[in-house]
C-alpha cells in the first residue's frame, strides 16, 4: 500500500503548478492565505476551440483559471480568473459576469474590472491568441 491518504489539496496544486491542466477541483475557498492558491497558466496553454468564444461573450476555463471574451470586433481578451480578494478559483460565469463562490466578487469577463465588492483589484490580464483555430493564452506578455 502506498503512504497516500487521498489527493490532498497539497498534492492537487503541485500537480497545478507543473501542468495547468491538472486543474481540477480547486474551487474551494483557501480561506485566509496560507500557500497553496490556485494559479494562472505560466507557460501558453491551449483552452479550446476559437468558435467557443462568441463574439460580445466570454468563456471559462475553469481548469485553466483563465477567461477569454472576445469583443464584437472579434479580438480576443484573456483575464487570470483567480479572485483578486482572496485567491479562490471563480467558477461561475453568468453571461459576462465572473461571479466569486468564496464572497460573492464579481467581475466583468471583457475588461477584467470589479463589478461588485468585496474585490477592489481587477483580474490580472493574461496574453491570447488563435494559433490553428485554437485558442491559446499564456502569461501576460
Ligand atoms: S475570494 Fe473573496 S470574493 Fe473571491
Amino acid at each position: 500500500m502506498p503512504g497516500r491518504p487521498s489527493a490532498s489539496r497539497r498534492t492537487v496544486l503541485r500537480g497545478v503548478a507543473l501542468t495547468p491542466v491538472a486543474g481540477l477541483g480547486l474551487a474551494a475557498c483557501s480561506g485566509g492565505g496560507g500557500g497553496g492558491a490556485p494559479a494562472t497558466p505560466t507557460a501558453p496553454v491551449v483552452l479550446g476551440a476559437e468558435s467557443e468564444v462568441a463574439k460580445g461573450g466570454a468563456e471559462l476555463y475553469q481548469d485553466q483559471n483563465v477567461v477569454v471574451s472576445r469583443a464584437v470586433d472579434g479580438s480576443l481578451t484573456a483575464f487570470s480568473s483567480i479572485c483578486t480578494h482572496a485567491g479562490c478559483a471563480i467558477n461561475k460565469l453568468d453571461g459576462t459576469t465572473l461571479v466569486c463562490p468564496c464572497h460573492g466578487s464579481e467581475f466583468d469577463a471583457r475588461t477584467g474590472k470589479v463589478l461588485r465588492a468585496p474585490a477592489t483589484e481587477p483580474l490580472n490580464p493574461l496574453s491570447v491568441e488563435a494559433k490553428n483555430g485554437k485558442i491559446v493564452a499564456g502569461p501576460e506578455a
